[in-house]
């Protein structure tokens, strides 16, 4: 018989509670914060007050509709970090009171390896493939922009990352500028889709290696509509689905870019035994190698808030083609913030024995 196991995600704006069997999720219950809309942005006062009030509601939800009692709960999982502080502290609480009172395991989860390990997630009536290890997932969401190197569920190497702002909060940012409520990406996202990407062009980073930068992007956005609003106060709404597109774009294509170079970086080469040999054209060639040897293709995948982006999902889907990928996609409902990915980080550490103690306190920062 699989453990059921409790996860809480309260890390930003989004209080969230799920049941999981093993991996299969028996149910994912998520109360979204409107309060933050108006303020183009989390305010987190306010989510530290939403996160109380919905945790209750939500918990038990998730309990009911997993069909199943608290006393059948193996173990409960929490989001240790990172986030907001006030709002991880909700989550924690909740979680070391419950596995105390019910006298289960309590087990930490980390929010960034929990996006990732979304992958492993069954939907009952959905039979998936989850990537194989080693694979590389590109986890994009409104506070991390990172390239890792998964080699095992908790082994996990980062090879880039944002030096300054990450793109969902890219999104977000821009959102503000055009006037679209908080969060901006799935707004930018829905008006891109009648939009000309190629409209406006914006600057683009040229740092070195695999990092990521998007604040130059950000003043560029800024800059630019500023300057066009001196000569048309009516640009914005005369151009709103353009200016979508090309943002959407530039961000996608920023993403793209460093998730190509990452690919054919030496740190990935385990991604393919035959990645390094060269093909009739002069260069790379995992697919053909892999196709003509039999070795696998390479498994790379993306996570986290932004992935939920159709801009970001056809373009790796048409990346993953051309350059030969075996591409993971998550489902929309575990893209961003859930707790069945803190859940199933839970049944992994579960496995292993990995459980915490009552003296685990929550980090803003990422650990790595
Ligand atoms: O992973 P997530 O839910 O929370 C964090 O861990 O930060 O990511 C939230 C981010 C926000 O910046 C939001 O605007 C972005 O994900 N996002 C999107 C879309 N849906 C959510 N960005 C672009 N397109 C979307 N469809
Ligand atoms: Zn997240």
């Amino acid at each position: 018989m699989l453990p059921f196991i409790l996860g809480i995600e309260s890390s930003c704006d989004d209080t969230s509670a799920a049941v999981v069997e093993g991996t299969i999720v028996r149910s994912n219950v998520t109360a979204n914060q409107e309060i933050h809309s108006d303020f183009g942005g989390v305010v987190p006062e306010l989510a530290s007050r939403a996160h109380q009030q919905n945790i209750i509601p939500v918990i038990e939800a998730a309990i009911q509709r997993a069909n199943i009692r608290k006393n059948q709960l193996s173990a409960v999982a929490y989001t240790q970090g990172p986030g907001l502080l006030g709002s991880l502290l909700v989550g924690a609480s909740f979680a070391k009171s419950l596995a105390l009172g019910l006298q289960i395991p309590l087990i930490e989860s980390d929010h960034m390896q929990a996006h990732i390990l979304a992958h492993f997630l069954q939907r009952p009536g959905h039979p998936h493939t989850p990537p194989s290890f080693p694979f590389l997932c590109l986890t994009v969401s409104g506070g991390h922009t990172q390239i890792v190197l998964v080699r095992d569920y908790f082994d996990m190497e980062i090879l880039g990352q944002t030096i300054d702002d990450a793109a969902g909060e890219t999104f977000d940012k821009a959102a503000k500028i055009l006037g679209l409520p908080y969060p901006g990406g799935p707004a930018i996202d829905k008006l891109a889709s009648e939009g000309d990407p190629a409209r406006f062009s914006f600057a683009k980073p040229t740092i070195p290696g695999l990092d990521y930068s998007f604040s130059g992007l950000k003043t560029s956005i800024l800059y630019f509509i500023r300057d066009e609003l001196k000569k048309d106060p009516g640009f914005i709404d005369k151009n709103k689905a353009d200016l979508c597109a090309s943002i959407q774009a530039t961000i996608v294509e920023i993403l793209m870019g460093k998730l190509r170079a990452a690919m054919t970086s030496p740190q990935s080469s385990v991604l393919s035994p035959q990645s390094s040999i060269h093909n009739h054209h002069g260069s790379t060639a995992p697919l053909h190698q892999s196709l003509v040897t039999g070795h696998r293709l390479p498994d790379v995948a993306i996570a986290g808030g932004v992935s939920a982006n159709s801009g970001f999902r056809k373009a790796l889907s048409e990346i993953g083609k051309k350059e030969g990928w075996n591409i993971f996609i998550p489902p929309f409902e575990y893209t961003t913030d859930n707790a069945a990915m803190i859940a199933v980080t839970g049944y992994f550490k579960f496995l292993k024995g990995e459980f915490s103690d009552q003296s685990g306190t929550p980090y803003a920062r990422s650990r790595w």
